[in-house]
């Protein structure tokens, strides 16, 4: 069995910088023909000049024509509408943390003052600039997403012209909320699908699935699994691809991130085949996102078959993917 997926998207993708920028940014130009880069690099991503470097430095490292980094912004509550303005055509998206809860995220927004960050999303409404949201509180690490629901309704509610991405959702309860709030979005990884916490932690501890938000319960995952595999028009694959050195993630003090992106194509088959929805991977991996962020990527074809494929065990001698050492049902036999 054959597929072919027109310009597949990853609307959420850390690509970082230096090493991992060279491991990582061919791989996801290769089947891919964009994605939404994130911006928290150290020091963040929060000017112009920053911006359009790294859009650079990313296509210097991509080596592929048919590949659109889409760049965000680190969000900050001090930026002016001037500044918003002029940097407009060299973002897509601008991304708000709140400090401290992820990698590399301490400049984030510390409590979250709805009127000290006003005049920011104001002008971004203006401006139809999105804002992506790393959804979580301070809270049980359990319930940190279901925490933050209230503030995506608040957001949602005072900025009705504001679109807004609840990245990387975990929750049923975020799952919900979709469909409360036309101007609500969301980004679900593969990891999501494919685990629960129980695979994180409920045998011997698997640093290399430890991400946030963690992963969460059965219940939560059949919730994201249903969304997905219908092609929820108000949901897109965004892959968190997250990729860390080895000796980072099998440490004390693991960092959070599951590297995804070289096999992320294959295991969405495989997972649409398994539930009998291949029919709406097209929209989910790619269709969805064009409507919602109304974009026109580059043309890419990539065809996938239905044939043994063994993940390497590292790329880059250093990073190890989700999957590392096994087998997946698909592969990809042409990407172009
Ligand atoms: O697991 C994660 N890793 N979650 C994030 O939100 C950030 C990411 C990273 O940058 O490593
Ligand atoms: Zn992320």
């Amino acid at each position: 069995m054959v597929i072919a997926l027109n310009e597949p998207l990853d609307r959420h993708l850390h690509l970082r910088d230096e090493k991992m920028l060279e491991i990582g940014a061919p791989l996801s130009a290769e089947t891919f023909s964009g994605a939404l880069v994130m911006p928290n690099l150290v020091p963040p991503v929060t000017t112009q000049e920053a911006v359009v470097a790294y859009r650079e430095r990313i296509l210097g490292c991509a080596k592929n024509s048919s590949f659109t980094p889409y760049m965000t912004l680190f969000f900050r509550s001090d930026y002016t509408p001037q500044f918003l303005e002029s940097v407009k055509e060299d973002i897509l998206a601008i991304k708000l943390y709140p400090a401290g809860v992820t990698t590399n995220s301490d400049g984030g927004v510390e409590g979250f003052d709805l009127i000290e960050l006003a005049p920011v999303l104001e002008a971004m409404s203006e401006l139809q600039i999105p804002l992506c949201v790393h959804g979580e509180t301070g809270g049980f690490v359990m319930d940190r997403e279901s925490e933050f629901i209230p503030i995506y309704e608040k957001l949602a509610k005072n900025f009705p012209d504001l679109k807004i991405v609840m990245e990387h959702i975990t929750t049923k309860d975020a799952v919900e909320a979709l469909d409360r709030y036309e101007n609500l979005y969301a980004t679900i990884t593969l990891h999501h699908l494919y685990i629960t916490l129980d695979d994180v932690a409920g045998g011997l501890l698997q640093p290399h699935l430890f991400c946030k938000p963690i992963a969460k319960r059965p219940e939560d995952r059949a919730a994201l699994l249903q969304a997905a595999l219908k092609a929820h028009p108000k949901v897109m694959f965004g892959s968190d691809s997250a990729p860390h050195p080895r000796e980072a993630k099998e440490a004390p003090g693991c960092a959070a991130g599951v590297f995804t992106a070289p096999i992320a194509l294959q295991a969405l088959a495989q997972l649409f085949d398994k539930h009998g929805a291949l029919d709406n991977l097209q929209r989910f991996v790619s269709d969805n996102a064009k409507n919602i962020y109304s974009i026109n990527p580059p043309k890419k074809e990539v065809v996938l078959e239905k044939t043994a494929y063994l993940v390497p065990e590292m790329y880059g001698g250093s990073v190890v993917p989700m999957f590392a050492g096994g087998t997946l049902e698909w592969r990809v036999v042409s990407a172009g």
